[in-house]
């Protein structure tokens, strides 16, 4: 029997995913028109020993409640949340919960980054740790990334010949190794022993600082710090290299390029799952609720998704684009590099866009940088256009490269800058 967990921090988490986290988790949030993580949840349910899926986070039970019995529902496997009572780190929570983990002993579990976002090759990787044998504790998913870009990640390195890790380094300060962390792990239990004690050597500096330890709790782990660089050179963890599509989900910018790679995915996984209505002009991959209403005239795609209830009016044109839930975009509107946050309403013939931020394309194995919302001169980066929640645009207006907070109604054209 197999488990899986996944970690999905908490509302402290996620702040350059503002305004989009600020009315719904930012792992909830759609991509492709399914909640971030219901991705996850949907590769390990493709593997039949997978009984259970625990997700780990310090959001309050009731944010993930609706959510998870949802899932259950759909997909008739044993999902739950697990609340770690503060932010425990990434490895803090798996202990924390650990009985919760190795309750019907499972053979080993899988543990994912929620803010990750992938092809996630599990079973390949699960063949791949079962080969290394009985003394293999883990095995990290890693990637490619360029010289410049790897020092963001955790770096790995390798033994040529049987995958061993050799070094691993979280976001060193200096180049190691091309080879990144994805955030994807399978474990087996006795990773448990190891951190047992991690947790008791820092209980007792927790205690010996009279428990003035920073603003870390007692119990709080980093699973790459403190438990993957240990291992690094022990011979008992090793690394899956993958070169199937992977990203970081961390602006709300990279939900775009996100978007475009889930759907694309759907071509070969769920076909029915992309627009195909010959009522509607499609152009390319395009995700549409069934509750949304689509005018016949309106022309939407590639690369769009658009959420229940959303209204898109005649002469309408999208593209690159999230659209959520019971949106209104009246008619003639273009929207472009954009996300459309939930029950905003845009008023006829009016422009909004943004600027695409994805990887370099020139440049192999480039991932998405996630610049901060402002540069060294105070000014706003070039993003795409975000609109929060019930946020109204009246007709005729250009919105360009800005960030509007939820619940504001805008009165004329703004470009560049953030709307509060
Ligand atoms: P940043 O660039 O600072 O975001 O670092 P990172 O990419 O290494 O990410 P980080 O280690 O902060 O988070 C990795 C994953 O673990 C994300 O999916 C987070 O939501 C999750 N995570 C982070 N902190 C916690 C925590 O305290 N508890 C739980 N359960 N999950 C966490």
């Amino acid at each position: 029997m197999l488990k899986a967990v996944i970690l999905i921090g908490g509302p402290l988490k996620g702040t350059r995913f503002r305004p989009l986290s600020l009315d719904i988790a930012k792992p909830l949030f759609p991509v492709a028109g399914l909640p971030m993580i219901q991705h996850h949840i949907e590769a390990c349910i493709k593997i039949p020993e997978l009984k259970e899926i625990l997700l780990l986070g310090y959001y309050p039970a009731v944010d993930l409640a609706q959510f998870v019995m949802e899932m259950v529902q759909e997909y008739k496997i044993n999902i739950r949340y697990l609340q770690e009572f503060t932010a425990l780190g990434t490895g803090g929570g798996m202990y924390h919960f650990r009985d919760q983990i190795r309750s019907g002993n499972p053979e080993l579990f899988f543990v994912m980054n929620g803010d990750v976002c992938a092809s996630f090759p599990l079973e390949e990787m699960l063949e791949f740790h079962r080969n290394k044998g009985e003394s293999a504790v883990m095995t990290v998913m890693a990637t490619e990334a360029t010289r410049q870009q790897a020092p963001h990640y955790g770096c790995i390195v390798r033994d040529k010949d049987n995958s061993a890790i050799t070094h691993y380094v979280e976001k060193p300060s200096t180049f190691v190794s091309t080879l990144i962390n994805c955030g994807v792990y399978v474990c087996s239990l006795e990773i448990f022993q190891i951190m047992a004690s991690i947790f008791n050597r820092n209980q007792q500096e927790y205690y010996n600082d009279n428990m003035t330890n920073g603003t870390k709790e007692s119990g709080y782990i980093q699973l790459e710090r403190e438990v993957l660089s240990p291992l690094a050179g022990t011979g008992r963890a090793f690394v899956y290299p993958t070169t199937t599509w992977w990203s970081q989900l961390k602006s709300a910018g990279s939900a775009i390029y996100a978007n475009r790679h889930y759907l694309q995915l759907y071509r070969t996984h769920h076909p029915k799952r992309l627009a195909t209505d010959a009522a509607t002009t499609v152009i390319g991959d395009v995700y549409i609720d069934s509750s949304a209403t689509i005018h016949p005239t309106a022309v939407i795609g590639p690369n769009v998704s658009i959420g229940p209830g959303a209204n898109i009016g005649p002469g309408v044109r999208i593209r690159e684009s999230i659209i959520l839930q019971d949106a209104q975009i009246l008619e003639h509107t273009l929207v472009l590099h954009s996300i459309v946050g939930r029950g905003v309403r845009i008023g006829a013939w009016a422009r909004v866009e943004g600027t695409p931020c994805d990887p370099n394309p020139n440049k192999p194995f480039a991932k998405m940088d996630n610049p901060p919302l402002f540069n060294n001169d105070g000014r706003l980066n070039p993003s795409i256009t975000i609109l929060g929640c019930s946020v109204t645009v009246p007709a005729e207006v250009i919105l360009l490269n800005s960030i509007v907070l939820p619940y504001k109604e805008l009165t004329r054209s703004f470009k560049n800058e953030i709307i509060l």
